[in-house]
């Protein structure tokens, strides 16, 4: 198993994806992380990260000394390889030419790290790599023991290595997809060099969860409150797989869940897979709690809540139950340099343990703890999940009760799941479902006029919002056809009565959110 250190770079988490992509378990840990800590996790290998700092100003971060002496190969990416250099006796030099951004890396042949690998030949014999670069200070002069492996323009040491250590350097991140070949890089260090076995693969990773999950709760109860989101369904399987009937599941149906997903959700865990799923039907208690409250803060805090209080009256009737299961997932607890207060336990809001009664003294079981969210998904794929659930857009805690604007009423809720659903029916017929991250109707609880044969109608608003995203953070509003458009319209229009005028949201974020409220 490999160790990535974190200085920093926003690029952590990318490494480790990389690295589990070849089949290869890692972890990251902040980059002041203890010497003990190094050699208790007897790594087979250990990736340095970037980071925003530079090498030569005083006090900035440095390499443990354990990761020198374990023995084992070191990769340095950028603010690493610089760390690396500088603490190993070569020379770090503020460079006048900063590089960011694509660049043309000539990579010397003879290193094990990038021998053939290469994205176009030069006439002189050496492999040309077009890569992402970075980098405000340059290694002048590598340390003893090291040569030069790439070179740019600018960084004329561009990439060191020490083949008999298997210590190397890049100034450049394989990690990042404008890499071309970052994925070969990373996985000749972790593969050849480190001699990582890449046997971490989703049918190897449910094994040893089941095995894991088995020796934590023996022959004792979990209680999990499933929502039908992939963290929960995924975590609902495996532990169903793991100790099946010791495993009971609540399922709070809030009445904001969009059209036919509480049937879904039982159909697919209580009667497909013989799940011991609980099924609550609280939609009164949600819209009596909802009703007058229009600020969308205050409705999220009173949906939060409200789940809270019904998961524990329900976990609270169930006898000898003595675990709490979670879908905490990797990028939730990571330990990072950002990130100090990720070394606490994280817990999601939506399954606080802090809520629960006192008497039930409640031991966390969370086997998705150490996996990516790719990773879940195809470890639910391995456990026979349906895969349209797995890689379903994300829809919010709150759910509809922050998509129809204001205060919130059956009838609103009621119209918005059928606008919704014909909107989603028709981006997954039309192709355009996996190319937009997240696609939802909004109901506008203002009324317009139209007119149908003979009548005049005078009804509610619903807006349409697809958007294409990476990290949620950014978004640009999706490109869908006018066809389309103008198809979903008309089907909303005409087949739902109280819905007389469908909107497209062409907001970006920024400034606009994905959400309306
Ligand atoms: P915004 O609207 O902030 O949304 O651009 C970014 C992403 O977060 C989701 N979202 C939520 N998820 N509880 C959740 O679990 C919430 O209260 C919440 N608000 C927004 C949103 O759907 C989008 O994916």
């Amino acid at each position: 198993r490999i160790l990535i250190l974190d200085f920093g770079s926003q690029y952590t988490q990318l490494i480790a994806r990389r690295v589990r992509e070849c089949g290869v378990y890692c972890e990251i840990r902040a980059c002041d992380v203890a010497d003990q800590a190094v050699r208790d996790f007897a790594p087979s290998g250990v990736i340095l990260s970037g980071g925003p700092e530079t090498v030569t100003d005083a006090e900035t971060p440095r390499i443990p000394a354990a990761v020198f002496e374990v023995g084992v190969p070191l990769l340095g990416i950028c603010y690493g390889m610089q760390a690396m250099a500088a603490q190993l006796g070569g020379r770090v030099a503020p460079s006048e030419h900063k590089e960011f951004g694509y660049a043309q890396v000539r990579a010397r042949g003879h290193s094990r790290l990038l021998r053939d690998i290469e994205d176009h030949a030069s006439a002189d014999g050496y492999g040309l790599l077009d890569v992402w670069m970075s980098h405000g200070d340059r290694v002048e002069a590598p340390p003893e023991g090291f040569l030069v492996i790439a070179e740019t323009e600018a960084a004329p040491v561009a990439g060191i290595g020490d083949d008999d250590r298997g210590w190397y350097g890049l100034q450049f991140h394989p990690e990042v997809t404008h890499t071309a070949q970052g994925g070969r890089i990373l996985e000749r260090f972790v593969r050849e060099i480190c001699g990582c076995p890449g046997d971490w693969t989703p049918g190897n990773i449910v094994e040893d969860s089941i095995a894991r999950v088995r020796e934590q709760v023996g022959d004792r109860h979990v209680v999990l409150g499933l929502s039908g989101g992939v963290d929960s369904s995924v975590t609902a399987a495996l532990l169903h797989r793991a100790i099946g009937d010791q495993l009971t599941c609540v399922f709070v149906d809030n009445g904001l869940l969009r059209q036919g997903e509480a049937d879904q959700v039982m159909a697919t865990f209580a009667r497909h897979m013989g799940v011991r799923v609980i099924h609550i039907d609280a939609e009164d208690r949600f819209l009596t709690a909802l009703s007058g409250v229009e600020d969308p803060e205050e409705k999220r805090r009173i949906i939060g809540n409200l789940f809270v209080e019904i998961f524990d009256e329900e976990a609270g009737k169930l006898q000898g139950v003595d675990f709490l299961a979670q879908g905490t997932i990797y990028p939730d607890v990571v330990e990072s340099a950002g990130n100090a207060g990720g070394k606490s336990h994280v817990i999601k809001s939506h399954h606080n343990v802090g809520g629960l009664p006192e008497t039930m003294k409640l031991k966390l079981v969370e086997p998705l703890r150490e996996l990516f969210k790719d990773e879940v998904r195809r470890v639910g794929l391995e456990l026979g999940l349906p895969a349209d659930m797995l890689y379903r857009h994300p829809f919010p805690g709150p759910g509809l009760g922050v998509r129809i604007l204001g205060e919130v009423h059956k009838r609103y809720a009621d119209l918005l799941r059928r606008a919704d659903a014909i909107f989603i029916e028709e981006l997954r017929r039309w192709d355009w479902y996996d190319r937009t991250s997240q696609a939802f109707a909004v109901f506008l609880p203002v009324r317009s006029v139209g007119v149908t044969g003979d009548g005049r109608r005078y009804e509610y608003v619903v807006a349409l919002r697809a958007v294409e995203t990476v990290d949620f953070m950014t978004a640009r509003w999706a490109q869908l056809p006018y066809e389309f458009l103008d198809h979903v319209s008309r089907r909303i229009i005409n087949e739902i009565d109280g819905i007389s005028r469908v909107v497209y949201d062409i907001s970006g974020k920024p400034p606009a959110t994905i959400e309306w409220e």
